[in-house]
């Protein structure tokens, strides 16, 4: 057993360490017969290519028939499948305690999404043992490895207060170096007409206590959370803090968020379902990422953001599952992909990117989603010849084999031919 494998079976048996934060050495290997290559860049998949792993770096990848001969000995034939990136998941939420099934099924049934439900997972949240949050979040982690993602990230926000927003951070941090504090999430029902004071706490104390455990800062910027002005506070507070810039943004309707994170220079925008013109423009002439997260669209009954109509203007779009209990319970990048080709206007080469190499850009980060030179070796072996079949077989997992650092975890190297 790896240890990456003995991390995911501790995650599931409930003794818990860590499963996405840091690193666990680095295998070399040489990968050959893949039958088809998604690198991550948006370029189209090539077929008869290998990649060289050394130390869980990847140092060459070219045609097989041209592999150097003195490429490592350690040898990984994976007889005609699809490689791809381990996908990049750059927005979850996953740490709470509850559910919110009963919600789900009053949406289904017609009912609208409001962001008040938040509070109900807050509460449960707040009664949780810190063990108790720590084995779910750790589960879910698990489940999300096991479906290729190799990177994600994970936010606060059902904490809302100092203690509680700590110990989410806390928790986050074991699972996964990119962790984001969403103090700034709704207002707590205590702080009920005194928004600007909560706000003031989100910037001060509670900012202090979870400021050394985190990346990033965000904040939903929408009507029944936070306006323009208080999300810039928080932003301006985390940026002196030392921690990058991230925006829920123009999710149920259109809104000043998408704007202001382009002004600010936010890493990504995320949700962006409803933009006008000028949003798109704003966002097309800027660094910042747009992450969309259809699955809360699907899970909420609402429209889908228009991918096409962003890529189009030149916008750096990324895909993420955004899992939580109220809009989106789904760890499945695979899902997210398929939903992205049937009802956002992307090809699947778009969308394979924006789940790997543009989450990666959602993040900054230049070691992972691309399967290039120089890059960590977090891959994924579909049990398919082609990367289109994630979106071609929706519901079946497709994932083979997971490596990160070159070395295998979860999965089983895949035996017989395609
Ligand atoms: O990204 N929009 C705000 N936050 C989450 C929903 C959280 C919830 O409903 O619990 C989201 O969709
Ligand atoms: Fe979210």
């Amino acid at each position: 057993m790896t240890s990456y494998e003995r991390e995911v079976a501790d995650a599931r048996s409930g003794e818990i360490r860590s499963c996405i934060a840091g690193g666990y050495g680095g295998a070399s290997v040489v990968v050959t017969g893949i039958g088809e290559l998604c690198d991550g860049t948006g370029s189209s998949p090539a077929a008869g290519m290998a990649i060289v792993v050394e130390e869980g770096r990847i140092v060459w990848v070219g045609p097989e028939r041209t592999l150097p001969e003195a490429a490592g000995s350690s040898r990984l034939d994976v007889a005609g499948r699809a490689v791809i990136p381990g996908f990049v998941d750059s927005h979850t939420h996953l740490v709470f305690a509850g559910d919110r099934a009963g919600e789900w099924e009053a949406r289904m049934a017609g009912r609208a999404y409001v962001a008040g439900g938040i509070v109900g997972t807050v509460e449960a949240t707040r009664a949780a043992t810190t063990p108790e949050l720590s084995r779910r979040a750790h589960r879910l982690v698990a489940e999300a490895l096991e479906g290729g993602t190799t990177t994600i990230e994970v936010k606060s926000g059902y904490g809302l207060d100092v203690a509680n927003e700590a110990r989410l951070v806390r928790v986050a941090a074991t699972l996964t170096d990119e962790v984001t504090y969403l103090g700034a999430h709704v207002v707590p029902p205590e702080y009920a007409g005194r928004s600007d004071d909560y706000v003031d706490l989100v910037c001060g104390q509670m900012l202090e206590a979870c400021r050394g455990e985190c990346r990033w800062i965000d904040v939903f910027c929408e009507e029944g959370a936070f306006d323009a002005d208080q999300a810039r506070t928080v932003l301006e507070a985390g940026r002196r803090a030392g921690l990058g810039l991230k925006l829920h943004a123009n999710q149920l309707r259109h809104g000043p968020g998408a704007s202001l994170g382009a002004a600010v220079g936010a890493a990504s925008v995320d949700h962006c379902t409803h933009l006008s013109d000028a949003d798109v423009e704003a966002l097309a002439g800027s660094p910042t990422v747009v992450t969309l997260l259809p699955a809360a669209e699907f899970s909420t009954r609402s429209g889908y953001p228009d991918g096409r109509r962003l890529l189009d203007a030149g916008v750096r779009v990324a895909l993420a599952t955004d899992c939580n209990p109220g809009t989106s319970y789904t760890t499945s990048m695979s899902f997210v992909v398929a939903l992205a080709v049937r009802e956002l206007g992307m090809t699947l080469p778009e969308a394979l990117h924006a789940a790997t190499g543009g989450g990666a850009d959602a993040l900054r980060r230049d070691d992972v989603g691309r399967l290039q030179v120089g890059k960590r070796a977090d891959f994924v072996v579909l049990d398919a010849p082609s990367a289109s079949w994630i979106a071609y077989r929706p519901g079946v997992p497709m994932v083979s084999a997971v490596f990160r650092l070159g070395e295998l975890v979860a999965g089983a190297p895949p035996g017989g031919r395609w």
